[in-house]
Formats: C-alpha cells, structure tokens, sequence
C-alpha cells in the first residue's frame, strides 16, 4: 500500500537553530502515527512541513508516493491534509454548527436569496458528532460553552466530515484534564476506524501508547528513532521518550538538592501530565 504521506530526510533550520535533521516518517491510511518529543524537539515545526504552513530546507515531502511542494495551509488541504492547531481557531461565541461549517456553510436558495440552511448545518453537525460519540443536545449552543476535549472533537469530527486523508492533531491532549484527555483519544481512534491517516503530537508517552501504530520519537531536532507497535513496549517508549540518560541524572540532581534518594520508578511511572505544554 502507498502512503498517504510521507517525508524523508526532511532538514529545517531557523537561522542558527537547527529545527529538524534528517526525518523520515510515513503516514498510513487507518493507522495513528505518534510523533513523540520534548519541547524544542521540532514537533510543529516538523507538522508545520506537513500541512504547508513552513517550508523545509532539505529533503522530500510526498503524497500518494508522489514529490510535491505545498504552497501554502490551503493547498495542503485541498489535497486532504487536515491539521487541528494546538489553538484551534475556534470562535467561542458562534454556535456548534456554524464553528462546524466556518466557511463552508451549506446553503439554501438562489442569488440573491440565497441563504445560510440552518437546519441542514445543524442535523449534518448532529450526525457526524454522533458518529464520533457525541451526543449534543444543542448544536446551536455556542461552542464555548463546551469543554476542552470536546471542542477538539469538534475540530476533529469537521476534518473527518471534510474529507480529510491524514488528519494532523498538534498536542491536543496536552492542556486537558485526564478524563478529557481519554474523550479525545477515543476520537482520534474512531478517526482511524474510518480510515483516517492520523498523526498525533504530543510529548506524552502515556497518551500515545494505547493509540499509537508508529511511534516517531524527536529530540532537539533529530531522530532518536521510529518503532512500529510491536517493536516497544510501553516502558521502552518511556525510557526512549525521556532518555533514561537524562532522567538518572535528573534523580541525581533531586537527590543531592534534597538529600535523599528520589524514586526514579516514581518519575517514570508519572499518569499523563495534565498540565499545559
Ligand atoms: N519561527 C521560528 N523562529 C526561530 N526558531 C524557531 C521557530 N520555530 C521554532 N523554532 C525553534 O526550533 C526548535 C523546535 O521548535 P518546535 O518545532 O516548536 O518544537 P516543539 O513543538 O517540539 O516544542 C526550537 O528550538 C524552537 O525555538
Ligand atoms: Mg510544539
């Protein structure tokens, strides 16, 4: 099978910060791609190439196997990459539906008449949250009035609805509160059940594993490496996430400020932080 998308030995410099070296990765169709590292990794900046938002300096970006240049967010879109940004561009105020439409709002009648169709927009916005599990009461309810991980599903369902291919999520799980964060998961799951190519940043291990088919691990830019599922357990990604390297030394550090032995497996066993990036 070809891959939806894919890049290879992708280098981005910003000025005298080397961004990303040397990264391939693939994104498959029904398959969740897990892009792993701190801050400072690349993680936008490497989501950026892929939705067209910044060019890279060095290697390829394909599509359908094909070498293509994107030339801007709506080029990369028409060509069915979606990508859901960390702040959403979401308007609190408007309703659930017309946040599910922005932009491309069904309508009804002709010129000069031709209107804004309400209630084909809100049974459309009903339906395709109730195929990724939510129940709304009110699509007319404005948008800002829903919680945190259900406004991401909101933004994923909309990609879905609007054809998206591979569906590019920048740590939508980071600012939410545990339970939040599973509504979200489950949606990036359902999004894959469909056939969705997903690729999910984030810089928590816990989130990733239970969703994740690949797992592309970052660190200040380069690649620390690429394992499909079966090639790591969860304990591995952790310790390959946080560099075991780094977190003894960490340990160390905590010990000699406190004068006592911090236990490492505490640190490594940490639940998914819910605090923001
Ligand atoms: N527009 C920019 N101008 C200059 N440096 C940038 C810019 N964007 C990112 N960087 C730098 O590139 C590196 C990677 O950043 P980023 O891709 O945002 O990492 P992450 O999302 O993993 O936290 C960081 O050192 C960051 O400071
Ligand atoms: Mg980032």
């Amino acid at each position: 099978m070809t891959d939806l998308l894919e890049v290879r030995n992708i280098g981005k410099r910003y000025g005298n910060v080397l961004a990303l070296r040397d990264v391939s990765m693939a994104v498959r169709s029904g398959e969740v791609t897990c892009v792993l590292g701190d801050n400072g990794a690349g993680k936008s900046t490497l989501i950026k190439i892929l939705s067209g938002v910044v060019q890279p300096d060095e290697g390829q970006l394909l599509i359908a196997g094909r070498p293509v240049a994107l030339a801007g967010p709506r080029d990369a879109l028409d060509r069915g990459i979606a990508t859901v940004f960390q702040d959403l561009a979401m308007i609190p105020l408007l309703s659930i539906t017309r946040n599910f439409f922005l932009g491309n709002e069904p309508t009804k009648g002709s010129w000069p008449l031709r209107r804004f169709d309400r209630r084909t927009a809100a049974r459309i916005t009903r339906e395709q949250l109730a195929q990724m599990g939510i129940a709304l009461r009110d699509p007319s309810q404005p948008v800002g009035t829903l919680s945190g991980g259900e406004r991401q599903s909101v933004a994923i369902a909309r990609a879905v609805y609007f054809g998206a291919k591979v569906l590019i999520l920048d740590e939508p799980t980071s600012a939410l509160a545990i339970k939040q964060a599973g509504v979200v998961l489950r949606y990036i799951i359902r999004a894959r059940e469909q056939g969705t190519g997903v690729v999910f940043i984030t810089h928590n291990p816990h989130h990733a594993y239970p969703v994740g088919d690949q797992f592309v691990i970052l660190n200040r830019g380069r690649p620390v490496g690429n394992y499909p599922r079966s090639g790591i357990s969860r304990e591995e990604l952790i310790q390959a996430m946080s560099g075991g390297h780094d977190l003894e030394e960490l340990s160390h550090e905590l010990e000699l400020l406190s004068g006592h032995r911090p236990a490492t497996s505490a640190l490594q066993g940490s639940p998914p932080s819910a605090g923001p990036d």
